[in-house]
């Protein structure tokens, strides 16, 4: 290792990681990359935070909104390096991550919708994200299994997606191949604090890590850690989400890209698996699946694409968007010295994982990326 790659020779490790999460890893595999020690820490065994439930969708477009330029700015960015990251990640690990550039096609379903999906699009076409609308018959020309019924759609060719299972099985193996040491079933207790710099974590089992670094990357419950002093615990609350999973039973989808309307999205997964995604609800911590959820992600689902009325149910999962309050990240120093913060990725944080693991390790080094 290059001595000046190494970040610092003090202490048992130059950074430990909390969170386990496409975002943790990404985190670690850059800083080890780097040459730094680094140990990934996540209390649930596997780790089960949002990448468990995130549909993988790579789509600036898609989760534009009006008055959010940096976001979008981070989101394009990101999207722009997606296929180099995983062109890197596949070749360190041998494991496929099931990215995808297929696209995306957002419906309007009655004429509201799309007096709102035409004010959106005008947005689009603002800020030139490639993006076109078209009369139902084009639409249908690239997706058969629309609607009979609809008033035209937008095409955001660039959007994309990727299997967050997959990625993460990638960054394991990336990691392991890098000899980082990653411990799930552990939980943080305590911060090792010197005044108003942190030093390390104590674990609930007693154990001290001591590190030049800790970057949080809990997703959610970033702004609940317990064990952090109350002022240095960054302001991100739960975002319940619910998806479903479905699966064709021949293996044919009812649609080769993302097919969205103003409700929902439909993300299709190479292996033949759909995604249906997802509730936005502010419920806490709360994580039940409900009848009242799973009920409205189908009946859009199939207001959309009625071949989903023959898929197999496979699943349906709820999840937590780490929300703040301007919907942007919070990547960089926290309020303690030594404390880093990797959180608050709300609606991007599977997009915005790579981008934010170059920025981190650049930090620790001293040095600048854009983003
Ligand atoms: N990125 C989509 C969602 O958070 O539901």
């Amino acid at each position: 290792m290059p001595a000046e790659a190494r970040l610092s020779d003090r202490g048992s490790y130059d950074a430990v990681v909390v969170g386990g999460g496409a975002i943790g890893l990404c985190c670690a595999w850059r800083l080890s990359q780097r040459g730094a020690r680094v140990v990934v820490l996540d209390r649930a065994t596997p780790p089960a935070g949002a990448t468990r439930v995130a549909a993988g969708m790579l789509a600036p477009v898609g989760e534009l909104a009006f008055g959010e330029p940096e976001l979008l700015r981070m989101t394009l960015l990101a999207s722009e390096a997606y296929p180099g990251f995983v062109a890197e990640l596949e070749a360190a690990s041998g494991v496929n991550s099931g990215y995808e550039r297929c696209g995306a096609l957002h419906l309007a379903l009655d004429r509201d919708e799309a007096a709102e999906l035409r004010r959106v699009h005008e947005l689009q076409r603002s800020l030139d994200l490639g993006a076109e609308w078209l009369p139902p018959r084009r639409c249908r020309d690239l997706e058969p299994g629309l609607t009979p019924s609809f008033n035209g759609g937008v095409h955001a060719p660039e959007e994309a997606a990727v299997d967050p299972h997959r990625l993460t099985q990638a960054l394991l193996a990336a990691l392991a191949a890098e000899g980082v040491e990653v411990r799930a079933g552990v939980e943080v207790a305590e911060a090792l604090l010197d005044s108003e710099r942190i030093e390390g974590v104590r674990t609930a089992a007693g154990e001290e890590l001591r590190a030049d670094a800790v970057i949080l990357a809990t997703g959610a419950w970033a702004g609940t850690a317990a064990w952090l002093p109350e002022h240095a615990r960054p302001p991100v609350r739960p975002v319940k989400g619910q998806i479903l999973e479905l699966r064709a039973p021949d293996g044919e989808q009812p649609c080769e890209r993302i097919v969205a309307s103003e409700r929902i999205y439909l993300v299709p997964r190479p292996d033949g698996r759909l995604i249906a995604g997802a509730t936005t609800e502010e419920r806490g911590f709360d994580t039940t699946v409900t009848a009242g959820g799973a009920h409205e992600l189908l009946r859009e689902a199939y207001r959309l694409l009625p071949d989903v009325a023959e898929m197999e149910l496979v699943e349906a999962m709820a999840g937590l968007r780490p929300g703040t309050p301007d919907n942007l990240p919070l990547i960089g120093p926290g309020e303690l010295d030594g404390l880093i913060l990797a959180c608050g990725h709300y609606r991007n944080g599977i997009l915005l994982a790579p981008l934010t693991g170059e920025k981190i390790a650049a930090e620790l080094a001293g040095v600048e990326v854009a983003g």
